[in-house]
């Protein structure tokens, strides 16, 4: 009989469940036939990536033999720039995922306990439980708020105890779209004791354009107990070069720094990430198109009446009524990959990423041919 090696892991890893991606493409092609697919799974950016990445990346090809530079100082130096912070409060990650394990391995252990809400991004949980800490998981809102299934802070804040080291909030949150003003999340965020650390995860800022949202960096001076953290697998269309950072005060940079591998972005994703941020229409073009798109798609479903959360992401959060498995199978046998939510606890929900116009569209024409079928 083969050991059963699960007995010898540490105790957060014994109960892991792995994280469920997106379906990908080339497995819809294997399992079902299927061609011409279209994927709305994974919330990421249908545009590509822009004209001055791709000639950036050209150009450090040839650098590929060597290592890429350890602390990403010409990535660190326009990040600074972008955030008006010292280029010591950056961490650079392999995607921001990397960042929030980096927190969760540095600060949570058995015995100490992190906080998110319900419904949060499934990474927290992951990571806490990986860490051998416990999560204290806050109910979300309801469906009638102005924020369906969004965070509430109070929950949230009434869950924050002495042995509280890390609270995850997502603003916006993937998978519900909602977000927290400027005025809430600050209340909140000035409540938590120094021993607290508040990471506010803002991998899909960009998108939102209410005045009311805060850009939670320009914050980090009132508190030093703040972590934001951000992508570039969004907006600036990155997801595959697997890039994001940390903006915290110098102190805690330097703990994850010390913590993080030494070569944890690759060289392609510096250079590329450089060349993201210089490229302003680029941005300015792929959020423009994601929010009018996503105001279409929000149209559509009010048609289809279909109930949905209000989403500033580049994805959106749509209620079935009922168990949507089947519709979820039904929409893969019409070439179209969107995301269950089971794993969440929403079972009857699907949340479908924002793509180009023509994906739209298609998606919308297979939803209601797939409703009218099973005579929804
Ligand atoms: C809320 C949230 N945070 C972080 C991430 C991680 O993104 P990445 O590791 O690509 O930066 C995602 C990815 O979907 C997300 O939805």
């Amino acid at each position: 009989m083969n050991k059963d090696y699960l007995e010898l892991t540490v105790p957060g890893v014994r109960g892991l469940r792995p994280y469920q991606p997106g379906k990908p493409i080339s497995e819809l092609e294997r399992e079902y036939g299927v061609s011409g697919i279209i994927k709305l799974a994974s919330n990421e950016n249908p545009t590509g990536p822009g004209l001055l990445v791709r000639e950036a990346i050209e150009r450090a090809l040839v650098d590929l033999a060597r290592y890429p530079d350890a602390n990403g100082f010409a990535l660190k130096g326009a990040l600074a720039e972008r955030h008006g912070v010292m280029p010591e409060c950056i961490t650079l990650g392999n995607g921001s995922n990397d960042v929030l394990v980096l927190l969760a391995e540095a600060f949570l252990q058995p015995g100490v306990e992190a906080v998110h809400s319900q419904f949060a991004f499934a990474v927290y949980p992951l990571a806490i439980q990986a860490a051998g800490a416990t999560a204290r998981v806050a109910p979300a809102l309801s469906w009638d708020e102005s924020q369906p299934l969004g965070h509430d802070v109070d929950a949230m804040a009434g869950l924050v105890g002495e042995a509280t080291r890390l609270v995850f909030i997502a603003n916006p949150n993937n998978p519900t779209g909602t977000w927290l003003d400027s005025e809430s999340l600050e209340n909140f965020v000035s409540s938590m004791p120094d021993s607290t650390l508040v990471v506010v995860d803002e991998a899909y800022s960009e998108y939102v354009e209410d005045p009311a949202y805060p850009d939670c960096a320009s914050w980090l001076d009132r508190y030093p107990n703040l972590v934001v953290t951000r992508t570039f697998s969004k907006a600036f269309g990155l997801a595959g070069l697997r890039i994001g950072y940390a903006i915290s005060n110098p102190g805690i940079a330097n703990i994850l720094n010390r913590l993080r591998q030494p070569f944890n972005v690759n060289l392609l994703a510096q250079e590329a990430a450089v060349a993201a941020l210089a490229d302003k229409d680029y941005l300015a073009s792929s959020v423009s198109t994601n929010n009018t798109e996503r105001a279409r798609l929000a149209d559509a479903l009010v048609k289809l009446k279909l109930r949905q959360a209000p989403s500033v992401g580049n994805f959106v959060l749509v209620d079935f009524g009922r168990p949507a498995t089947d519709i979820y199978e039904a929409l893969l046998r019409k070439s179209v990959i969107v995301r269950p939510v089971d794993n969440y606890g929403l079972p009857d929900c699907l949340r479908i990423s924002i793509g180009t116009p023509d994906e739209n569209t298609r998606f919308i024409t297979a939803l209601t041919e797939v409703l009218a079928e099973s005579g929804d």
